[in-house]
């Protein structure tokens, strides 16, 4: 395969604005890859959708984001999608396709107690996919789930500047703890890519909780896939696209600057 061009931006997807906690982690590797993120805001929550629902729908999209930006890899930024659709958007593109799943591997790597919780949307922690990474992974321990959709909307407010009441951090936490064995519970991973958006919040809820989530991992990889190709002597501006309104977008174009995500465009 030939080399792609300079110009040919890295591809991030996410129904919202969570894949800017795995962006973060790609540009401190890779700080000249072109960036064109992509919020299906049109479609949040993800979490809440059926998996026929994502699996139709997410192919769709990147389908035509693909053809438009023509990247040089796609990262699918959200594990909901990814435990339901990346063998469908795999099978759909021709471009290196890069998924987020819960990170349970590193999770059962760092466990004392063999106690670990995952944190993520409804739509996830059922998926068989997740059964597969806990007996791949974490065998022979407890893996303790819970669904935390308020969890995304605090990231998504946060982020926004807007007020998030904290209780929402300590029940997300009572969420977990609450199981038979969630008193020796010690490391959570945090398994949608809006929840490290929250993990100072959620640190001061629990401050001994050992929260981790795939973002170096991902990162990594990225830069593995990628190496060798060029970039451009200086980052362009990085894309925001959303599937909804730009005028709903907004209120974050401070938190979009801040990963040099500068022109916000709807698709
Ligand atoms: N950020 C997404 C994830 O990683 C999902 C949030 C949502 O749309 O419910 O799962």
């Amino acid at each position: 395969m030939s080399s792609p061009l300079p110009e040919a931006p890295l591809l991030f997807f996410d129904s919202g604005i969570g894949g800017l906690s795995v962006l973060r982690a790609v540009r401190e590797k890779l700080p000249h890859a072109p960036i064109v993120y992509a919020a299906d805001y049109a479609g949040l929550p993800y979490g809440t959708k059926s998996e026929a629902e994502i699996a139709a729908r997410v192919p769709a999209l990147l389908g035509r984001l693909v053809e438009r930006y023509r990247p040089r890899l796609v990262a699918i930024a959200c594990n909901t999608a990814c435990t339901i659709a990346l063998g469908h958007v795999r099978a759909a593109l021709d471009v290196p396709v890069v998924g987020t799943v819960p990170a349970i591997k590193p999770a059962a790597e760092v466990t004392r107690s063999g106690i670990i919780g995952l944190l993520g949307t409804a739509a996830t922690i059922r998926q068989p996919y997740v059964d597969r990474l806990q007996s791949d992974y974490a065998a022979g321990m407890t893996l303790l789930r819970h669904a935390a959709p308020e969890l995304v909307y605090a990231a998504e407010a946060k982020l926004r500047g807007e007020f998030v009441n904290p209780q929402i951090y300590v029940d997300a936490m009572r969420g977990l703890t609450h199981h038979p064995d969630g008193d020796r519970l010690d490391v959570v991973a945090l398994g949608c890519t809006h929840f490290p958006l929250v993990v100072d919040e959620l640190t001061a809820v629990s401050p001994k909780m050992r929260f981790v989530d795939g973002a170096a991992g991902i990162a990594r990889r990225i830069a593995h896939l990628t190496h060798g190709q060029v970039w451009p002597d200086e980052p362009p501006e990085g894309i925001f696209v959303t599937t909804g309104s730009v005028g709903d977008v907004e209120s974050l174009r401070l938190a979009l600057a801040d990963q040099c995500l500068i022109q916000i465009k709807s698709l």
